[in-house]
């Protein structure tokens, strides 16, 4: 059996959560491969809602089993807030979730180092989630992290204070910054203890197993592409790969394993935190798309950057990727809008060009737009992909035809339910 995937192709919040809680039911296991509790992912069912951070989308299902990848990184606090919000909803997680050893921790210290290097980056800042994300992975390639495995060794105490001396060090060529450290590593020790009740497990074998079983796998990608450290946005990005390739090393699983790749984009798109995105609206269309789409950041609360669909950036993340189907979100937000567009390619110069550039941050690009009609109409009813308005039917046929893969999903709300599955 292979290993599906599901990612995000622009900058986050496509809206993974809502789709893996969806086709959960067709896997034996859901497992986040990267990201930490950076990530953000919104589940509406039964009237409840429930935003993840490091647990995988799957575990509200019954029977189905979840694991926290080691390419994960973990703040046990995080992880403890979610524990309980389960508990809180009778969710009996004991059985049904594991955690990769070799998952790296995030220290009390790691935030205070985010917090501390955001800050004295002034207006060149990243608009970092702050749940420091990048400093654990530099520790994670420094060769001098923390793993979740580490936790079981007698020398654990004697580990954690090494590693904190020497962000102690790193912190003093920062100006200070209001963090009560104390009290952080208080919580922090006793969310660990938590943590250890859970089950841990060697996350390949694990999955080895589980493919050998002829289980079903789902790896659940949190951020989106653009976000990529080695193909995003660079500097603005987040610190892990989280393209296809990131399941691979993320998992520890060969690459002939990989079957299908889901790629979700929004029918339009947004972006949270600084950096380049070309075709952000500043006018009130924009406002007007944040509004509709309750663009509002699931983990941090900041109001989303909102834009229109920008092709040549999705063809560069679907080619990245290995994408061989598309679920497009958000088509419900097009409600009201008589008008939508979305940027063909890109004038650079005298020159136009379908392909990403190098380097967006410095590139002077203006992206070149083709316009749709809206179709003014509520969705809702809508019981099939065949029973669309024609006007959405033809949006989609465009991005199906110019992006060359095959939508097999339309998300229309935000519950469960609110999905058309094309056959
Ligand atoms: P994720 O990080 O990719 O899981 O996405 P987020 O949960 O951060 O953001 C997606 C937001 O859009 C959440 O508030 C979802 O409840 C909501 N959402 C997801 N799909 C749809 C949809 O098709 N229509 C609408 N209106 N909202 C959606
Ligand atoms: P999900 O999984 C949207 C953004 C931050 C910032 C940059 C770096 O919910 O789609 P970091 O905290 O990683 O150092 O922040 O990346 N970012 C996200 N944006 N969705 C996310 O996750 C994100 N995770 C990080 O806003 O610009
Ligand atoms: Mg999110």
């Amino acid at each position: 059996m292979a290993i599906d995937v599901l990612l995000g192709l622009q900058w986050g919040d496509e809206g993974k959560g809502k789709i893996v809680d969806y086709l959960a039911p067709n896997y034996d296991i859901v497992a986040r491969f990267q990201g930490g509790p950076n990530a953000g992912h919104t589940l509406i069912f039964d009237g409840k809602k429930f935003v993840l951070h490091t647990i995988p989308s799957g575990i509200f299902r019954e029977n189905l089993h979840n694991l926290i990848g080691n390419g994960v990184v973990i703040d046990p606090i995080t992880l403890a807030k979610e524990l309980e919000k389960l508990r809180e909803a009778k969710v009996s997680y004991q059985h049904r979730l594991f955690v990769a050893r070799k998952a790296h921790l995030i220290l009390p210290t790691h935030r205070l180092l985010d917090a501390a290097s955001e800050n004295a980056k002034g207006k060149e800042k990243i608009g970092s989630t702050l749940r420091g994300i990048g400093p654990t992975y530099m520790d994670k390639t420094g060769r001098n992290g923390l793993r979740v495995g580490d936790i079981e060794a007698a020398d654990f105490q004697q580990r954690y204070e090494a590693l904190k001396a020497k962000h102690m060090s790193l912190l003093a060529i920062y100006p200070p910054v209001d963090f009560d450290l104390e009290a952080e590593e208080a919580r922090w020790f006793a969310c660990v203890a938590e943590l250890r009740q859970l089950q841990l497990v060697d996350g390949e074998y694990y999955i080895d197993a589980a493919l050998r079983a002829g289980k079903k796998i789902l790896a659940e990608g949190a951020q989106g592409s653009m976000l990529d450290i080695d193909y995003g946005t660079y500097p603005f990005v987040t610190s892990s790969n989280t393209i296809t390739a990131g399941v691979c090393t993320g998992l520890g699983v060969a690459p002939q394993q990989i079957g299908e790749v889901i790629g979700i984009s929004k029918a339009y798109c947004t972006r949270v935190g600084s950096g380049p995105f070309p075709t952000e609206l500043f006018d009130e269309t924009g406002e007007k798309l944040r509004a509709e789409g309750g663009e509002f950041g699931a983990t941090t609360g900041r109001p989303r950057r909102c834009g229109w669909v920008d092709l040549p950036q999705l063809r560069y993340t679907i080619m990245l990727n290995g994408v061989t189907q598309l679920a497009i979100t958000k088509l419900d937000v097009l409600n009201a809008f008589t008008e939508i567009k979305a940027a063909t390619h890109y004038q650079i110069g005298h020159t136009q060009t379908n392909q990403v550039p190098f380097d967006l941050v410095e590139t002077d690009l203006t992206p070149v737009y083709q316009t749709y009609p809206g179709w003014l109409t509520s969705l809702q009813q809508a019981g099939a992909y065949e029973a669309l308005p024609l006007t959405a039917r033809t949006y989609l046929d465009m991005l199906q035809d110019e992006l060359g893969v095959r939508i097999s999903m339309v998300s229309i709300g935000p519950e469960r339910e609110a999905l058309l599955v094309k056959e």
